[in-house]
């Protein structure tokens, strides 16, 4: 993959010139390094070359300051590539390989999950040659990335019940299956079947490590493959429920509790959460009322769910954290509003919203938003304080 010998453009100098080229260059490109420390310096007989970063401006005008004063020539030769080298940037993997004319294209972030890299390259699609130039950019993210092994292409949106995403294979060893590590914990999954996203690392941090009691009774209502329900139970001796309906996301959440070491106790579910609140519904008869702390990851619906989410929280109170989408601008204060709003007309009240914050930018219009907020339900004679 990492060819050790191609062609490359060389400065060659008379080996007397040599010093003085190279104090030349120095002083005219103090900042901006000239030379391509991803190849070796050559020596010929009477000749030393130079590898040169391919600049065809900068490289015009280092000839016109050389000019008459040195025997410099910028030749191309097979160069030797430094075995210890590492490609910092896609752009410098892809210097030389694609049209400059693409460099403006190459995709500012992509995602890592586990071995398999995913890239979304939309402003491509403008130009023609399209397939060729996807290839190079996805070879040069294995190249960047000493562990990505696979590459794949984003297709559409994440969509459809189990919120996966279309994706295409671009490069590398054909699979879809991973193991991803986050904050200690290890997820295998499958990036066509099931719904992950690394973005949400910070947030995964930050609900495991907060103040959470002993024995509390917890339900991640749209669990996945199970990375909030594991990195809580990892850190607290506490009971979850966690309910996922694609059977892909809950085979791999099985799978999941046996690759992590977790204090606390979890219990998957295969099942449509909506289906808690029928009244024949065992799981549901056995939780309602009892639980001290709702996770809704499905930002698309989950306002929609909130009635399930009341219908296990214990009523003298408890603690939600819902992921929402917002359309900007004032995304959080329309956020709140409409949680607010959802959550009165189930007959419960905002006690305290500990946190609501942007966690990320989801589409040019709408912010995912994050609320933690302490609710009780509208009962005076439920005095006291529960939290
Ligand atoms: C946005 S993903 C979040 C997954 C996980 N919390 C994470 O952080 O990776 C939402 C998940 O909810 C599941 N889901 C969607 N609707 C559901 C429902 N009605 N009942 C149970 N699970 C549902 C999907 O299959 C998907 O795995």
């Amino acid at each position: 993959m990492n060819n050790s010998r191609e062609k490359t453009l060389y400065l060659r100098v008379n080996k007397r010139e040599a010093q003085e080229l190279i104090d030349l260059i120095s002083k005219l490109y103090p900042n901006n390094k000239m030379l391509n420390d991803r190849y070796k310096i050559m020596k010929g007989r009477n000749n030393i070359f130079f590898p040169l970063k391919i600049n065809p401006n900068q490289i015009e005008h280092l000839k016109q300051q050389i000019k008459g004063k040195l025997h410099v020539k910028v030749v191309k030769k097979y160069g030797e590539k430094r075995k210890d080298y590492k490609y910092k940037t896609l752009e410098e993997a892809l210097e030389g390989k694609i049209p400059e004319k693409y460099f403006d294209l190459i995709p500012k972030s992509y995602d890592i999950i586990g071995d398999i890299a995913i890239v979304e390259f939309n402003e491509i699609e403008q130009l023609g040659d399209n397939e060729r130039i996807k290839k190079k950019i996805s070879m040069a993210v294995i190249e960047v990335n000493k562990n990505v092994k696979t590459v794949y292409e984003k297709i559409g949106k994440v969509s459809g019940d189990y919120r996966t995403r279309e994706l295409r294979f671009l490069m590398g060893f054909k699979k879809s299956e991973t193991i991803h590590r986050e904050n200690n914990c290890q997820f295998k999954l499958d990036i066509e079947k099931t719904f992950f996203t690394p973005r949400l690392i910070n947030e995964r941090r930050k609900i495991s490590h907060l103040k959470i009691r002993k024995a509390e009774t917890i339900v991640d209502l749209f669990a996945g493959v199970g990375p909030f329900s594991i990195q809580i139970a990892k850190l607290h001796k506490v009971k979850i429920y966690a309910f996922d309906k694609n059977p892909h996301a809950y085979e791999y959440m099985k799978e999941n509790l046996q690759l992590n070491d977790i204090r606390g106790e979890i219990f998957p579910f295969n099942m449509d959460v909506a289906d808690l609140i029928n009244p024949h519904n065992k799981i549901g008869i056995k939780l309602k009322n009892k639980v001290n702390r709702v996770i809704m990851n499905l930002p698309e619906h989950a306002l929609y769910f909130l009635n399930v989410a009341c219908h296990l929280i214990n009523p003298k109170g408890g603690i939600i954290h819902i992921y929402l989408f917002s359309e900007k601008p004032n995304t959080i204060k329309k956020a709140k509003k409409k949680f607010q709003e959802k959550i009165e007309g189930l007959n419960y009240y905002i006690d305290e919203i500990s946190r609501a914050k942007i966690v990320k930018s989801y589409s040019p219009k709408s912010n995912m938003i994050i609320i933690d907020a302490f609710v009780r339900k509208n009962q005076t004679h439920l005095k006291g304080n529960f939290k």
